[in-house]
């Protein structure tokens, strides 16, 4: 949620130019406008224009300092007004994140004669930075006490006029510095300086950095203290995000699903063991995520109940606040998220630790402020996925789950061999003339404005996802039912041609989608076996209790060629962005 990126020591004058490269790689963690600065001879010169990074072509001065922002707007609308960097007088920053409490202020500075030229928190910062630097602070002790005021979480950029330094602040929102001899890079995430360095420090929450002509110094924020950072050499493959052949990383991320399910359960017996012993000692679990990985939570709600009769509480991260007086030092908080970074879920667990809550996660990435926050962490290794809507990643944290509850009934090489199989069937199952059939069948919807999708039992929640998953690339209407519960209410909706997605070919389903046809549906069904209710099929292979896990797969093909049968970019749909780093 919003890309930042700075370069500092750039001895041939580019510094504009790389950091304008660097943020057309973070293009995903937002594209409605974006904006640079760089430090010039004389000057802070800032450039900032509305629309997506990757089409952008300015003009740099030489420089050897810049910062940069690619921004998915939360204050205010995308204009280049409301668009990072923003200055005041002698301060230009940029920001990942919300100033929860940034009203107030903006107030009390209007009443000392304050104007503002936007609608952004952000441009409050920069309004308080320069209040503290009036009082005669350093520019270091300007931004920590600015950060003392703020309540929310957040990553700054800041630039000072006269000053050499970028000053780099964080708590709670990704930065992680990339250096080499002469030159240092701060970014939100490590592709954006991975073809300069895969040398990284880490910023932990409360901790700054000052970075002069490539030098970096790190800071304590509450004391003002220096400290010493590890060197962390990071690896060049994990981190390469290449589209290879394909059109789009979306339908390269499916693709990946060849190879990334059997990663994911490549855990050892004793990892896997530890991680259930945790979530075993709590008197109520509850499993807290978000979004997609909440569909994928919901799935897991099933297995734990059928494979271990375990009752997981699965509430999305953002409803969570409704159940907080049931957590204390005896319950296990279970965080699953593909980026380890998502604000709501993050919240959930700061105020669980509090109360001596013991805290397990799966995410995708091993270095995010979840997998810190955690008592035991089991990453999924699908590797990065970088399209918006989340494909892969999802997948492997069902396979995950599904171990994991085979582990908590103690029959873990059973839930891995059915994994293993379910590994190999997909890797099968996805192949070209798969992928051309699912095309042809997007061919005949691309003009379609409702789709309906049911399923029972742990192919409800996925019928919830696929509803997501149509509906974030293709635009077009979806919505997820529980087979059984069409005809309380939604089955008024369906009329002649109206597109229903069967997910499951068991007799209730398929008497559930015959209700459906009676009046009209038009029936995709994913089962293993055609049935003649189906206009369309949608072959899966036979997995008894992973059958949610291979159901999705051809509807996230379905729901890439939507997009592209609809001249779609299904990688970065509107209104969105990869990592939810804001409540
Ligand atoms: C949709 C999608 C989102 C994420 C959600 C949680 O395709 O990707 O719904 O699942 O924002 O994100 P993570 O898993 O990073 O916590």
């Amino acid at each position: 949620m919003c890309g930042i990126f700075a370069v500092s020591g750039e001895k041939n004058g580019k510094a504009g130019e790389a950091v304008l490269k660097g943020l057309k790689k973070l293009e995903y963690r937002g594209y409605d406008s974006w904006g640079i600065a760089t430090q010039e001879a004389e000057k802070i010169v800032v450039i900032k224009e509305v629309g997506k990074i990757s089409k952008a072509t300015p003009n740099f001065s030489s420089s050897e300092c810049a910062i940069g922002h690619s921004r998915w707007a939360t204050h205010g609308k995308v204009t280049s007004e409301n668009s990072h960097p923003h200055f005041y007088k002698t301060v230009t920053l940029v920001h990942n994140g919300i100033f929860e409490n940034y009203e107030k202020e903006k107030q009390r500075l209007i009443k000392k004669g304050h104007i503002f030229t936007s609608e952004t928190d952000t441009e409050v910062i920069a309004h308080l930075i320069y209040e503290e630097l009036q009082k005669n602070n350093t520019p270091k002790d300007a931004v920590r006490n600015v950060a003392n005021i703020i309540t929310g979480r957040f990553a700054l950029l800041v630039l000072i006029d006269g000053n050499s330094q970028i000053i780099a602040i964080r708590r709670g929102s990704p930065l992680i510095i990339g250096r080499t001899q002469n030159t240092s890079y701060i970014a939100s995430d490590i592709p954006a300086f991975l073809e300069y360095t895969n040398i990284v420090n880490y910023i932990d929450d409360d901790e700054m950095a000052i970075v002069e002509k490539g030098e970096v110094e790190y800071f304590d924020v509450v004391s003002g203290k220096s400290i010493l950072k590890r060197d962390i050499e990071v690896s060049w493959k994990d981190e390469v995000l290449d589209k290879g052949d394909y059109d789009h990383f979306m339908i390269k991320e499916i693709f990946d699903q060849k190879s990334s399910l059997a990663s994911a359960i490549n855990h050892s017996d004793e990892e896997i063991n530890n991680f259930i012993e945790k979530l075993q000692k709590g008197n109520g679990v509850y499993m807290v995520s978000c979004g997609t990985a909440h569909k994928a939570s919901m799935s897991a709600e099933y297995y734990f109940s059928q494979i271990a009769k375990r009752k997981i509480n699965v509430v999305p991260a953002s409803e969570m606040p409704a159940f907080e007086h049931f957590i204390n030092e005896k319950t296990v908080l279970f965080a699953v998220s593909q980026s380890g970074e998502t604000a709501d879920i993050l919240e959930v667990l700061e105020q669980g630790k509090k109360k001596g809550a013991t805290i397990i996660s799966i995410t995708n990435v091993e270095s995010s402020a979840i997998a810190k926050i955690s008592d035991n962490h089991l990453p999924l290794r699908a590797g990065k996925e970088k399209a918006v809507a989340s494909t892969k990643a999802t997948t492997s944290q069902m396979a995950l789950l599904l171990l994991l509850a085979y582990a908590d009934s103690k029959r873990l090489n059973e839930g891995r061999q059915i994994l293993q199989n379910l590994a190999a069937n997909v890797n099968e199952m996805i192949n070209p003339r798969y992928e051309d059939h699912i095309k042809e069948v997007a061919k005949k919807l691309s003009d379609i404005k409702n789709i309906f999708i049911i399923g029972r039992n742990s192919l409800y929640p996925m019928a919830l996802e696929s509803a997501i998953k149509i509906m974030e690339v293709s635009y077009i209407h979806a919505q997820g039912f529980a087979a059984g519960e069409m005809k309380h209410g939604p089955i008024a909706l369906i009329e002649e041609g109206t597109v229903c997605i069967v997910l499951g070919g068991d007799m209730e389903t398929i008497s559930n989608a015959t209700e459906l046809k009676s009046r009209g549906a038009r029936i995709i069904g994913v089962a293993p076996e055609r049935d003649k209710i189906f206009d369309d099929w949608l072959k899966v292979p036979e997995s008894s209790c992973a059958q949610s896990i291979v159901s999705i797969l051809p509807v996230q093909i379905l729901a890439y060629y939507l997009a592209i049968e609809r001249g779609l970019d299904p990688d970065m749909p509107r209104n969105l962005a990869k990592s939810v780093t804001v409540k």
